[in-house]
């Protein structure tokens, strides 16, 4: 069972994962708004990921017998630059998640949580997977430079991104 000082902390990460579900359809509007369909269908997909990350908190907390308390989601930015700062903004929330889910795991071992430090090691894996995922973008824009050809087929590979499996 969790103490209530991890129930606090998860309930903090399932805010935080909200919050980044929020930035990132803010981000995808962004992109509609500056003609940029496929990187919009991307930060789509990314909001159901932050959602299923958010939903995976809240399914443990419930689990545990404790009590899952939604807080407030602050207002995301509108503008976000170029579609380069756009990732840059989008690698660096993302390494922000990573500290924190960090954070976590020191709690849940700290707090002699086992389950909890085993259950945080899939959001340790997992932002690998995202921080490698903004990285490969950043790569790419590089590449893109200010060619608008390169950007439109940039856009168009976005456009494919597959939705996350349900299960998760
Ligand atoms: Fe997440
Ligand atoms: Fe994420």
């Amino acid at each position: 069972m969790l103490n209530e000082k991890m129930e606090e902390a998860l309930n903090e990460q399932i805010n935080r994962e909200l919050y980044s579900s929020y930035l990132y359809l803010s981000m995808a509007a962004y992109s509609s708004s500056i003609g940029l369909p496929g990187f919009a269908h991307w930060f789509k997909v990314q909001v159901k990921e932050e959602t299923i990350h958010g939903m995976k908190i809240f399914n443990y907390v419930n689990m545990q017998g404790r009590r899952v308390r939604l807080k407030e989601i602050k207002e995301p930015p509108m503008e976000f630059g170029t579609p380069m700062e756009m990732f840059q903004k989008t690698l660096q929330h993302e390494q922000f998640i990573t500290r924190s889910i960090n954070d976590l795991v020191e709690l849940a071992l700290s707090e002699k949580d086992e389950t909890t430090a085993s259950f945080l090691q899939w959001y340790v894996e997992e932002q690998v997977e995202e921080e490698e995922n903004d990285n490969e973008i950043i790569d790419k824009l590089k590449i893109v430079g200010e060619n608008k050809d390169a950007l439109s087929a940039l856009d168009a590979e976005l456009a494919k991104r597959l939705p996350p499996d349900d299960e998760e």
